[in-house]
Parts: structure tokens; sequence; C-alpha cells
């Protein structure tokens, strides 16, 4: 399904698919071809659910994570180099990672099986490493290989776009969640045995969310060049900064108003959301972020839903159902009548 794609390295596993036949030893020295073979399709199953993921996270954000912003090799020539670029590294890097660990626990690979290398080892108060923890050394081995590969500039963006591929996989190896087994009589628990499991993956995209949010904007564009005083300038600025934190080098545009020439679709005819159950605070601004905040109006949109209900079943053997009529309201951004004073909408507000 992937290779009905065109053969451009738009998505990190059209890019896997593409290098398994332009293969170049140079980048996967340590695993070799072979190697490389056993895990590009958990690389390329691992690189769609961070795809899937941000997708996710962004729902109800003016930026949607759109394809356009899946470009993650240095190929394709506009790069951007803002927040959202950072995302998506990490969240991609994050989803290799985290496939490739999960399928080693499946005993997917030959290779590769729990890490019990602590195990009888002292954990903490009360408790000894025992057990199958999840081998992310693994993961992260592996994946970094792959993922870090893409990237083959020296300048600032392949120095950012390094740093946020680390920050994924730190997301991954810091949402690890530890479970324990009690020992001792009839179930008294005075030993327990622990180990490290990944967490949903959901997890880890909500923690990459969170770093997003906070991402550290770092002012290297310029002077910087490509002369080996500005490559140290680099990976000195970068050495200094936290590899559990996402960087960026560039603002981010607001994302309001469509810009083709960007590949942005701007939020006019976004859909957005107002009431109902169980809305998170986020969520429950979307209409406000996404139309309002743009100047754009929130238009009310009634639709009628029809489903079988009620059903029962009848001896023997019939089911019958009802007809039920629901009615829904959907709320979409659009143009709205009459300009508020002229202006097409609100600038320099942050996505
Ligand atoms: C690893 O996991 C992914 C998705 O969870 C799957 O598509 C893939 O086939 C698995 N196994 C191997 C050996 O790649
Ligand atoms: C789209 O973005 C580019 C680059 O920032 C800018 O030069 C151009 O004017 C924008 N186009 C529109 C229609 O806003």
């Amino acid at each position: 399904m992937f290779r009905e794609k065109p053969c451009v390295c738009v998505f990190l596993f059209t890019c896997v698919l593409q290098l398994s036949h332009t293969w170049s030893v140079n980048n996967f020295l340590m695993t070799g071809p072979k190697a490389y073979l056993i895990y590009s399709s958990s690389v390329a199953a691992g690189a769609q659910s961070g795809i899937e993921e941000c997708k996710y996270q962004f729902a109800w954000d003016r930026w949607n994570c759109p394809e356009r912003a899946l470009q993650l090799s240095s190929h394709g020539g506009l790069r951007s180099a803002n927040r959202e670029t950072a995302f998506v590294h990490a969240i991609s890097s994050a989803g290799v990672m985290y496939t490739l660990t999960r399928n080693c626990s499946l005993g997917d690979f030959d290779n590769c099986g729990c890490d019990d290398s602590r195990n009888g080892q002292l954990g903490g108060q009360g408790w000894l490493w025992g057990g199958c923890s999840d081998n992310v050394g693994f993961g992260e081995a592996i994946s970094k290989q792959f993922v870090d590969a893409l990237e083959t500039g020296q300048d600032a963006r392949a120095a950012m776009n390094l740093h946020n591929n680390e920050a994924g996989r730190k997301a991954v190896k810091g949402t690890m969640k530890r479970t324990c087994k009690c020992h001792g009589v009839s179930g008294s628990c005075t030993t327990q045995t622990c180990w490290l499991q990944l967490p949903e993956f959901r997890e880890v995209g909500a923690h990459l969310k969170e770093k997003y949010h906070a991402a550290l904007k770092v002012d290297l564009l310029q002077g910087a060049g490509n002369s080996a005083a500005g490559r140290g300038a680099i990976a000195d600025t970068f050495r200094s900064i936290s590899t559990r934190e996402l960087v960026h080098l560039e603002d981010s545009p607001d994302y309001c108003l469509e810009n083709k020439t960007l590949g942005l679709l701007g939020t006019e005819g976004r859909e957005c959301l107002r009431r109902g159950r169980a809305l998170g605070r986020w969520e429950r601004r979307s209409c406000r972020r996404l139309c309002g905040d743009c100047g754009l109006a929130v238009e009310e949109r009634r639709a009628e839903t029809v489903s079988s209900c009620n059903c029962k079943f009848h001896w023997c053997c019939a089911v019958r159902c009802e007809q039920c009529r629901r009615r829904i309201t959907k709320y979409f951004c659009s143009r709205a009548e009459r300009p508020r004073g002229g202006a097409a909408h609100k600038a320099g507000r942050k996505p």
C-alpha cells in the first residue's frame, strides 16, 4: 500500500522503502543490509503510527498535521523549522522506536528479547528488578540508525531535526511504566519484582504535545554559516539544551489563512466543537481558536441522522428495530457575512 505513493521522499515510510532500492551501506553500517530488511516493515509501521498520532493530537488545532508537513528528509526543497516541524520529527522518531521495541517484546526478531540486564538487582525500597522489561535500548539503537540517517545536512536545520528525533526517543523512554508483581505468603507482598513496560502510544503523543507547547526557540538561522566555526557554534548551542525538550528555529505562521505555496489550507471550512460529552478544555475552545481568532464566523449546521434503535428479538428468529431520528448540530468556520473592522484576521497569535 505504501508503494502506490509517488516515489518522492515525502513520508518517512516511503523514504524507507525508497532507500531499500537505492541501498547505501554507509547509512546503516552497524546493522548491515540484511538487518535493514528485517526491520524495515516495523520502521514503516512505526512512522505511520507517529503520523496518525500527530493527526489525533492536533485534530482541534489550527495546524492539524497536514500531509504536506510530513516531509522529513532534506530532499524536498522547502523545509520549515518551526515548532510543528519539531513535533513531526519527534513523534515520527518516537513511533519508530516504539514499534521496534514492542515488536521485539512480541518476539518478532531473532536477535532481541526482553531486557533482563538488571534482573535480580535491587531497584528501590522493597523491590527487585525481574520479569520481562521492554527492550527500549534495542528500539532506540535501531530507530536511531533509520531515522537519523534521513538527515544528511550539517546546518542548523539538520541539528534541530536530529535534536527533535532524540527528544522523541527520550519521550518513549520517559513515559515507560513500572509494573510490579507481589511475592510473599498469600500475596502479602513482602517483596516485589518489577519491570518496565511501554505505555500506550497515545501517552507518548500527549507527552510530546506538552513538549510542543513548551518548545524552545534558538536563534541560529542568521550568521551561523556552513563554516567550521559556524558548525561549532551550532553544535555548542544544541549541546546546551536538554534532549528532552523540543527545539525550533523559526516562528510559525498563524495558520489562519490558506497559503498554497506553503501547503497550508487555512481554517475556513474546518469543523470545530462546542458542546458535547466529555469535551476537554482544549476541544471546548476549538471554535474560538479555529474560527473566531481567525476572523471567521461559526456556522451552525443541523442535520438529522437516522439509525436503528430499540431493537427487539422476536421468537424465532428475527430482530426488529425502530428507526430513530436524532438531531445533531455541527459547527464550522465560515467567512463572516460582514467582515469586522475590515481586517481579515488577527495576526500574530500563537497557533
Ligand atoms: C511489527 O509491528 C507492526 C505494527 O504493529 C507490524 O506491521 C509489523 O509487521 C510487525 N513485525 C515485523 C516483523 O515487522
Ligand atoms: C505564502 O507564504 C509565502 C512565504 O511566507 C509568502 O511569501 C506569500 O506571500 C504567502 N502567500 C499568500 C497568498 O499569503
